[in-house]
């Protein structure tokens, strides 16, 4: 496997504190974190650090009491920071910029938290908010939290059916929304949304609390309620901050899994507060009062740990961005923002800065702004091709780290720690596993492998703080997605590979999850879509490699005997269902119709080898293939619809 060589003016070796801290880590997980969780304002601090729970799971802080919007907000208003900026809302598609200190961030919390219990919400009753990137959505969170309702944030782009599966996994008492989103120059009306997927949902929120836009005034129906009357109801109450056990739910957050039905991560109170107020210091090497920025939605993780709570806790400025990286109004608005805010560290995903370098590679937008402030970039949601890192690296002059985690962690798994003695970086590489995460390689008979050989990525037991300690509403579903298949590890789902000097290499899913712009989404969802269309006998949906959006989906059809319908038809059919069921950020537009499809002899189809074939990559077929002669029709039908190494970035 080649090798690359450090890529920074540092050596390709783990710096000594990072060592230790590593090493304690994991040979004291119990007196590390202890240490941690004294950075944080307990009511109660807790004794009993890791215990072992009625489920067999690892505890972190089970009778430590607290309560996150306390942490993320009066702690700072009562110690110093009241006057300070907490979150800067950027909208370039309203032309919008606004402030708000901590003492109005928790004024404006506490407010809504009050409309919420006027609403009938207590503590453990779900809360869904679908919401765009506004204030409102923060503040939603927030006081969710305040109050100790458990939020579960759908992104936007979800399309009805989507928001429809989360309201009867959830079962929220309320649903929090906005009258639309802006996406570029169109306006995404939300309530026609909601109105349908409370129809779909077997379950039906008490309340839908809207916050009416200018943009587009929502029709309110019998169960709706606007944003400012529930304030006026609750006659300016504010609410107090409920003590939680370290161990109650904080949020669900839905993830695409390997079925079609997404798997509601469960994040706790204590262990979230103790890791991300960890993070901050460690991996992205911040202080109080610096501001960060995370470009993201708050409909994702990244949105949830680095736009909403981890740059609160840590007392730093957060932004809160509504727009995109490019055509909002240029490719230039990353570096407006970063100049006009003074940003000191920003993240976001690899995508963005593809779309950006497309519009704008020579970076003459970038001449425009004084981007002295910016001190790192960190990159993450998808692996970052080594063109856009070293596009990045030649005209920044900073260290650009890309780090590597998921829904299911919330925090980083792996990269090189800001502050913790920073080693050099590598191109394509995520550098070295965070202390707390003992992550190892193993070959599919739980045998650990060398140095560059490829496997499955894990991370030996006990998971650190922070991680999901439950699938919502199904253990068993946590159990067997990530805890069986290697035991006594957790299964990342992600494929890798350490290198000789330590630094890790994430390479894609082994499983059925793709990634879309940096959208993590479930090709066996789509199957099920495409599969339900009269015309289609069979189906595979792959993810194939794009140049701009890292993969892209593409369907594989078997079509039935006798259909009508020309095939162009039925791929356009296609297109519009998955748009329509998922949503328009799937990009589900590539479809062809074959003749037979790869399986084994007892049946299992070979996606992840037509994966292979399509991206040009080397593959074995397996041993139980039923008729290896298929892959060559599939080569051939690929190279027919020009498919297949258009996309390779590396
Ligand atoms: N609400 C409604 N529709 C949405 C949406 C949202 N929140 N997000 C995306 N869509 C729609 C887009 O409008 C587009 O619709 P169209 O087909 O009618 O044009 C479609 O989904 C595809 O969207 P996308 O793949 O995002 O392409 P884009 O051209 O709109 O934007 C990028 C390209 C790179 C700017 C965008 O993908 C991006 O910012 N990605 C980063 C994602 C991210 O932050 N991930 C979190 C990990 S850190
Ligand atoms: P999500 O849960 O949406 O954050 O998606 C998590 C998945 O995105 C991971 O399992 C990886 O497959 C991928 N991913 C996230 N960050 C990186 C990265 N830095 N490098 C490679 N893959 C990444």
């Amino acid at each position: 496997m080649s090798q690359v060589q450090s890529d920074s003016d540092k050596k390709a070796v783990m710096g000594e504190k990072y060592k230790a801290a590593f090493a304690e880590s994991l040979q004291q997980p119990a007196e590390f974190w202890k240490a941690q969780a004294d950075s944080i304002d307990w009511f109660r601090k807790p004794e009993n650090i890791l215990s072992r729970g009625e489920n067999g799971n690892d505890v972190w802080f089970a009778d430590g009491e607290l309560n996150t919007a306390h942490i993320a907000l009066d702690f700072h208003v009562d110690n110093g920071r009241a006057d300070q900026p907490a979150l800067i809302y950027d909208s370039p598609v309203t032309n919008t910029i606004q402030t708000y200190t901590y003492r109005e961030l928790r004024d404006n919390v506490a407010l809504f938290a009050g409309a919420l219990e006027n609403l009938g919400v207590v503590k453990g009753d779900r809360v869904i908010i679908y919401m765009p990137m506004i204030p409102e959505a923060a503040i939603a969170m927030l006081a969710c939290a305040r109050i100790g309702a458990v939020h579960s944030v759908v992104f936007g782009g979800f399309a009805a059916r989507e928001l429809a599966t989360r309201i009867d996994d959830s079962e929220p008492r309320v649903l929090l929304s906005a009258s639309c989103g802006i996406e570029f120059a169109n306006t995404i009306a939300y309530k026609p949304l909601i109105d349908e997927a409370i129809e779909l949902a077997s379950h039906k929120p008490e309340t839908c609390v809207i916050l009416q836009r200018p943009q587009c005034e929502a029709a309110m129906g019998a169960r709706d309620l606007d944003w400012y009357q529930a304030l006026t109801d609750a006659n300016g109450k504010m609410a107090n901050c409920v003590p939680m056990l370290a161990t109650d739910p904080l949020y669900i957050l839905y993830t695409s899994g390997t079925t079609g039905k997404p798997k509601g991560v469960v994040r706790d109170n204590g262990g979230h507060a103790v890791a991300l107020q960890y993070s901050m210091k460690a991996v992205y090497g911040v202080e109080a009062g610096e501001v960060f920025w995370g470009a993201s939605d708050v409909g994702w993780v990244v949105g949830h740990s680095y736009i909403v709570y981890a740059p609160l806790f840590a007392g730093c400025t957060t932004i809160l961005f509504e727009g995109k990286p490019v055509r909002t109004p240029d490719a230039g608005t990353f570096w407006r923002i970063i100049q006009d805010h003074k940003v000191n560290v920003f993240f976001t995903a690899p995508t963005g800065f593809r779309a950006m370098r497309k519009e704008d590679p020579n970076s003459e937008l970038l001449k425009k702004y004084d981007i002295s402030s910016l001190r790192t970039l960190f990159v993450a949601g998808e692996r970052t091709d080594p063109p856009t890192y070293h596009w990045l690296r030649e005209i920044l002059q900073i260290p650009v780290i890309d780090h590597w985690w998921q829904t299911e962690t919330g925090w980083p798994v792996a990269g090189n720690l800001m502050g913790l003695d920073p080693a050099g970086t590598k191109a394509g590489s995520v550098s070295f596993p965070v202390p707390g995460f003992n992550v190892q390689i193993l070959s599919e008979a739980h045998k650990q492998e060398a140095a560059g050989e490829e496997g499955d990525v894990v991370i030996k037991l006990p998971l650190p703080p922070g991680c999901l300690p439950t699938v919502w509403g199904d253990h068993n579903r946590y159990h067997d997605a990530y805890m069986t298949l290697h035991p006594g590890y957790y299964h990342t789902g992600d494929g890798g590979y350490f290198d000789e000097d330590g630094y890790l290499y994430i390479m894609g899913r082994t499983d059925d999850v793709i990634n879309v712009a940096g959208h993590r989404l479930s090709t066996g969802e789509m199957e099920e879509i495409v599969a339900a269309h009269p015309a289609v006998a069979e189906c595979a949906v792959i993810g194939i490699e794009d140049p701009d959006k890292g993969q892209i989906p593409m369907a594989l059809l078997l079509l039935k005997d006798g259909i009508n319908d020309t095939h162009e038809k039925i791929k356009l059919d296609l297109t519009a269902l998955v748009r329509k069921e998922i949503g328009a950020f799937a990009n589900f537009k590539q479809s062809i119709v074959v003749d037979r499809l790869p399986k084994t002899r007892s049946g299992k189809i070979l996606r992840q080898v037509m994966r292979k074939i399509a991206d040009k990559q080397p593959f074995e077929p397996p041993a139980t293939i039923d008729d290896p002669m298929i892959l060559t029709e599939i080569e051939a039908a690929l190279v027919e619809n020009g498919i297949g190494m258009i996309g390779r970035r590396d």
